[in-house]
């Protein structure tokens, strides 16, 4: 009876452990960490290689493309959002969206990751903050060199992700990983 009791007690934790999500939890989270640990190798490299007027490509070259290199490998969906974007299809689903008007404007301090589950779909976002290599290029436009600025002017007419400090939250990092 007692036995019995326990085997039921541990497969309950069982259950709520992996939320019966068939691995979802997991690939969500894998899926994260490449694409943000590619995104910023990638960017490092191209800004000790040429500058940030070369790393301006690999944001808006790479970033979408190692979006779908992730997003196939691990079955998700992935990007980043933000209130202020720089490339307007970068709002994100309407329940990143959400989440950024909730937070409005203010500094990633304080802020975690948050996972829930919609229908047969696993969430994760991740708060993004401003570094201080993120301010290069979305910092103040009259901070910029001309050649920063022109190349980003050039690339983006409504260009809204300036202005920011370091500290301030960026933006978010979001997965959409269905249940299979
Ligand atoms: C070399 C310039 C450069 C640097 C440095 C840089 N970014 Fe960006 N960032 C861009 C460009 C260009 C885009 C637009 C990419 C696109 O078209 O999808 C972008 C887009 C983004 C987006 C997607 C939302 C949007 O505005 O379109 C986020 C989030 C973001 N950057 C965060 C960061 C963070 C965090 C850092 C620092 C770790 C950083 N960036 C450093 C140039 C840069």
């Amino acid at each position: 009876m007692k036995h019995r009791f326990l085997l039921v007690l541990a497969l309950l934790s069982l259950g709520s452990c992996n939320k019966g999500d068939n691995g979802a939890s997991a690939r969500a989270e894998l899926a994260a960490n490449e694409f943000a640990q590619t995104l910023r190798a990638r960017l490092q490299a191209a800004m000790a290689q040429g500058g940030p007027v070369n790393a301006v490509s690999v944001c808006s070259e790479q970033a979408p493309a190692v979006a779908r290199e992730v997003s196939a490998r691990h079955h998700v969906s992935i990007g980043r959002a933000s209130l202020r974007a720089r490339n307007a299809s970068n709002s994100g689903p309407a329940w990143v969206q959400q989440w950024l008007f909730a937070q409005g404007e203010r500094a990633a301090q304080g802020l975690s990751p948050v996972r829930s589950r919609e229908g047969d779909t696993v969430r994760l976002l991740r708060p993004l903050a401003v570094e201080g290599v993120c301010v290069t290029c979305h910092g103040a436009r009259d901070a910029m060199q001309p050649a920063l600025r022109e190349a980003l002017s050039a690339r983006y007419r409504s260009d809204r992700a300036v202005d920011y400090r370091a500290g301030d939250l960026r933006g978010a990092l979001w997965v959409e990983a269905p249940v299979r």
